[in-house]
């Protein structure tokens, strides 16, 4: 995968509150190009092993039991320096500590709940990206 490239998920909060379309606005709005892109829900094993790096964490239980409770937006995105413009389009992991105007800010409601994902590093967006889709679903 071209290192232009991020992975984000709209996570179930956000799906459930109603916000896919203003986040899907705000990325496309932001210069980002959507390559890949599907509506899904991931199954207790597809979560924890999408997030096995966090397995020895105090909120790895919730984490899985959240990103599993309803259905997500995951989606593949282009666009020059896209992992780290990508992160300060979503702002900090937690909502309370996000600048205004950031997806987070404006969506999630708690660290855990926190509306979206974004891939911290080319390495991750391209092994993320491989997890949701296969290389005739990206476009
Ligand atoms: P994200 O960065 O998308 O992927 C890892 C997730 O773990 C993170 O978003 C948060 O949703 C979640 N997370 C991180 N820290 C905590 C925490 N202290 N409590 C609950 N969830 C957390």
């Amino acid at each position: 995968m071209s290192t232009n490239r991020t992975f984000t998920m709209i996570k179930p909060d956000a799906v459930e509150n109603g916000h896919i379309g203003a986040i899907l606005e705000k990325i496309t709005a932001a210069g980002f190009k959507i390559v890949a892109m599907k509506y899904t829900q991931l199954s207790l094993r597809d979560a924890q092993e999408f997030y096995g790096v966090h397995r020895e964490r105090p909120f790895f239980g919730e984490l899985v039991e959240f990103m599993t409770r309803g259905p997500i937006v995951s989606a593949i995105l282009e666009k020059e320096n896209a992992v780290e413009d990508f992160r300060a389009l979503i702002g900090a992991t937690n909502p309370a500590d996000a600048a205004e105007g950031t997806i987070r800010k404006m969506f999630a409601t708690s660290i855990g709940e926190n509306a979206v994902h974004g891939s911290d590093s080319d390495e991750n967006a391209a092994i993320e990206g491989a997890f949701h889709f296969s290389g005739r679903e990206i476009y």
